[in-house]
Parts: C-alpha cells; structure tokens; sequence
C-alpha cells in the first residue's frame, strides 16, 4: 500500500469547518510529514464522458459518470485504498491529531476497509503497537492489523460482542462512517443515519478513555443539533467537518468530540 506524503497538495489541506453557530472556512495546520495525499498530484485528469446506453437508467449513468471523473476514486486507486472515503478521515486526522501510534481504534461501518487502512497505518496497528478493530454488517476482506467483526450495530447485543473483542481495556477512538443504504428519502435518510451515530455515541460513551475522541458520520437536517448539544456535556470540543473527499453537493457532514471527560452516566 502506497501512502505519498502529497505535501503541499492544494486539493487536500484545506477543510470546511462548521460548527454549532455557523458556517467558516479554516485552513489546515497540517504538518508537511502528516499531510494526506490525494487527487491532482500526478496531472490532471481527462473527463471521461458516459453515454446514455439501452437499458441504462439516467442514474446509473449519473453514478457512472461521477465514479469515471471523481478525482478521489482515481486516487485511491492509485494508492491502493479500498475507498475514496479513506481521504476524509485523512484529511480530518491530518486538520485535528485524532490518530496517534500506539492507539486503540474502534471503526464502525468499516467496509470495504479505507478507514481502516488508514487508522492502521497511523496508530502502527499492523506492528502490533495499536489496534483497529473494524465493524461492519458486511463481510470484509482482511486488512493487515486489522480486527473485524461482522454484525449490526443496530442489533441489541452487538455492543457486547465489540467489547468482548476488545477485551479488559478501553479505547482512545471511536469512528462511525455507518450509513445505512439510501431510501431516496431524505428525511427518512437523515433519521436513520442519526439514529446510527446515537448508538454509536452510547457506545463510545461507555469505552472511550478519558480525552477520547469520536467522530462520526450524521447528514445536515436538523437533528444533529440536538445531538451536539448532547455531546458538548461529554467532550471538551465538539465540531462539525466537512472534509474536501466529502462531495460538496452531499449534506454528509461529520461530528468530530475530542477530550472525552469520561464523567458521562450511562
Ligand atoms: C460509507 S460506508 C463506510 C466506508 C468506510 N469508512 C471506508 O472507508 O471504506 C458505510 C458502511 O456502513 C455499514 N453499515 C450501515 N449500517 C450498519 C449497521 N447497522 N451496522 C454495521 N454496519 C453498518 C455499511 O454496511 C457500509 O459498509
């Protein structure tokens, strides 16, 4: 697996940050040697053009076309990462120091693994120094330092199981990138998927070390202030991120908690 540096790469260092009261633009204070790599490194790429074929619905070929032309599917094949999402939690780690070597992780909704690639590689889990364990309700192919654990997270004993895995220890990292498929609908979307970052917060609520972090996935709608709200009593710096991977056009937004006070009743 190939992890360029990609310094200086316009196209990746800044993030849109928004937070509880609004909307600002922040640059990166990524250091050069932690900086993600990511698209319009190596040229600019040429647009492929997908035509509408028999029996090709317009949004499969909306989806094609996306796919053909996005920067990011291009990069992470070129690096070797199962996802274009492993650039979001790149660029999220490289704006906030949330991965560290020797750290214990814990990735919700992990396949097809570019999370996991990525929090392997930066808390030295495939040396045995940290550990990612990685979940999912999908089967994934194994990842070097990398536990998985095929379930629903929505499953009632799915927690246990988790912990049971992880053993007598807590963890320093929650991840959640769960989404469940879209109905189209997008409020019905925008429920489920807080719905999922609400059972993941129960969980890192009860594993997370003291100054633990989490950072999930939620969609902008409404809700997600409530469960801010809700999670400024239990960490020290609450915020939302829109990384660059994230598409622009997407309400996909991610709720970064660092410094868990650990007081929380469950
Ligand atoms: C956007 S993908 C995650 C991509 C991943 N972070 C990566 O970089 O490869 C969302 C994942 O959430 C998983 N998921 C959705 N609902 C889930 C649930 N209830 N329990 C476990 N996994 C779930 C899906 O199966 C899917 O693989």
């Amino acid at each position: 697996m190939v992890f360029p540096s990609g310094a200086g790469n316009p196209a990746v260092s800044p993030l849109l940050i928004e937070n509880a009261a609004g909307i600002a633009m922040t640059k990166s204070k990524t250091p050069k040697s932690r900086r993600a790599s990511g698209p319009g490194t190596d040229g600019r790429a040429l647009k492929v053009k997908v035509k509408k074929a028999k029996g090709r619905s317009t949004s499969s070929v909306r989806w094609l076309d996306r796919q053909l032309n996005d920067p990011y599917v291009t990069a992470a094949k070129r690096d070797g990462l199962r996802s274009r999402a492993a650039y979001k939690l790149m660029e999220i780690d490289d704006a906030h120091s949330i991965l560290q070597p020797a750290q214990t992780v814990v990735d919700l909704g992990a396949a097809p693994g570019g999370w996991s690639q990525i929090a392997a590689k930066r808390v030295n889990a495939e040396t045995g120094a940290g550990r990612v364990i990685a979940v999912d309700l999908l089967a994934m192919e194994s990842l070097s330092g990398v536990e998985f654990i095929q379930l629903d997270f929505d499953d009632e004993h799915a927690p246990l199981a988790i912990e049971e895995l992880i053993g007598d220890t807590k963890v320093d990292v929650v991840l959640s990138d769960m989404a469940a498929a879209s109905t189209g609908h997008r409020q019905t979307d925008h429920l489920r998927i807080v719905g999922l970052c609400e059972v993941a917060l129960d969980f890192a609520r009860k594993i997370l070390k003291p100054r633990g972090t989490f950072l999930a996935k939620v969609l902008q709608g409404g809700t997600e202030k409530e469960l801010l709200a809700a999670m400024k009593k239990d960490f020290e710096r609450v915020r939302h991120v829109k990384p660059q991977a994230s598409r622009a056009q997407s309400s996909e937004l991610y709720v970064l908690a660092q410094g868990f006070r650990a007081t929380a009743k469950i």
